[in-house]
């Protein structure tokens, strides 16, 4: 029988997707959701980079920009909720129509452009929930039209550290031109420096966090060899893979596809999990990863696991099967980790990208 939250999911599929998105948020805010217990499944307790998850399944980024509704999906059962992104000063982001879903392809496109508002509200909010259980970690990013985009790393990263459980500096948004070019050599061993720098004074007043990079599907072996390198040798904490895709398929049908912006969901499971694995290999368990692209599913979810994810996060899947659907991951995922014989998570953790 269809529940109270289907029949809403349904109903928000006639709304254009921006709209149906700011109609979850509002539905989230005012407590109209599944409530699903996180630790539930005592097989799916994990760590990550000295974080203690309830279970592996987050909340990506982009959804709750502003941190306005964290609680609400930490009680649909989210192992973790990442905020964000957020930047220095609020921006608007690209016009609209900015979301597009590719309903045949289960996908969505995006070029909303990092709309957000701002940092100062953000950190007000997260600390409005200090003292409150569950983690929620602040996705970082650079204003559009910043001089200095390590600057607003560094100024975004200061500002929410005391009260978030995790920051993530976001290099791999598509729809802020130029960002990319932070993963490349040169920009990003400049930028990871400056949080080196910026973060050890933060560390002494506030206590320790893992800081994460998020990085793109698009890139090659080199570029994956480079990124691991650099990452471990200035003390990041963790890989988030990936981001939205700038490739399209050639697979895909709906009417969307030719749209401009970040591809995401299911085309996106594959190469995602691939370069996932690349990582996996390159950094050879010195840094944990994040799993992220085309999850939505109990298999999906144990196949990026088993490349080598000690977590994953999920976002499209949300769009077509509602917040219902972290319960039922979890579910199968425990049922799917017991059949293969694992007692823990963590067992399963790049089982298939050993060599
Ligand atoms: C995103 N994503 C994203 N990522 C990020 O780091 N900061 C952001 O602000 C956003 N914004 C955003 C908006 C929308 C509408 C979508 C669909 C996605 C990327 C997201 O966190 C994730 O990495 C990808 O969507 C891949 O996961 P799924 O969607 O295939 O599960």
């Amino acid at each position: 029988m269809a529940t109270f939250h289907d029949l809403g999911t349904a109903a928000l599929r006639y709304l254009d997707a921006e709209a149906a998105h700011e109609a979850a948020l509002l539905a989230l805010k005012t407590g109209i959701g599944p409530r699903a217990r996180a630790d539930r499944w005592p097989r799916l307790k994990t760590a990550l980079a000295g974080l203690a998850l309830p279970n592996p399944v987050g909340m990506a980024a982009g959804f709750d920009k502003n941190c306005e509704v964290a609680d609400a999906l930490l009680a649909a059962g989210f192992g973790f909720v990442e905020c964000g992104t957020v930047t220095p000063l609020p921006q608007p982001g690209n016009d609209r129509p900015r979301l597009f879903r590719l309903r045949e392809d289960r996908a969505v496109i995006n070029r909303l452009g990092f709309n957000n508002k701002g940092v100062d509200e953000f950190a007000d909010r997260l600390a409005a929930r200090a003292g409150k259980s569950g983690i929620v970690g602040a996705n970082v990013g650079a204003n559009k039209k910043s001089a200095d985009r390590a600057a607003d790393y560094v100024l975004c990263m200061g500002r929410v550290w005391k009260h978030a459980a995790y920051v993530t500096a976001n290099i791999s948004s598509p729809n802020t031109p130029g960002l990319r070019g932070l993963q490349e050599r040169g920009a990003l061993e400049e930028l990871l420096g400056r949080l080196r720098e910026a973060r050890a004074p933060l560390e002494a007043a506030h206590g320790h966090r893992p800081l994460f990079l998020k990085v793109a599907p698009d890139l090659d072996e080199t570029a994956v060899r480079d990124i691991a390198e650099i990452v471990v040798s200035n003390g990041i904490d963790a890989l988030i893979v990936s981001n939205t895709t700038l490739a399209r398929p050639p697979h895909l049908t709906s009417y969307n596809a030719d749209e401009t912006g970040g591809l995401s969901g299911q085309p996106l499971f594959a190469p995602s999990t691939q370069i996932l694995r690349l990582f996996a290999q390159a950094l050879e368990g010195r840094l944990p990863l994040i799993g992220v692209g085309g999850v939505e599913s109990g298999a999906t979810a144990l196949a990026k696991i088993k490349a080598g994810a000690s977590a994953v996060q999920i976002y499209s899947a949300l769009v077509y099967d509602g917040p219902g659907l972290v319960a039922r991951i979890l579910y199968d995922l425990d049922g799917l980790l017991a059949a293969e014989g694992f007692d823990t998570v963590q067992e399963a953790v790049g089982v298939d990208s050993r060599a």
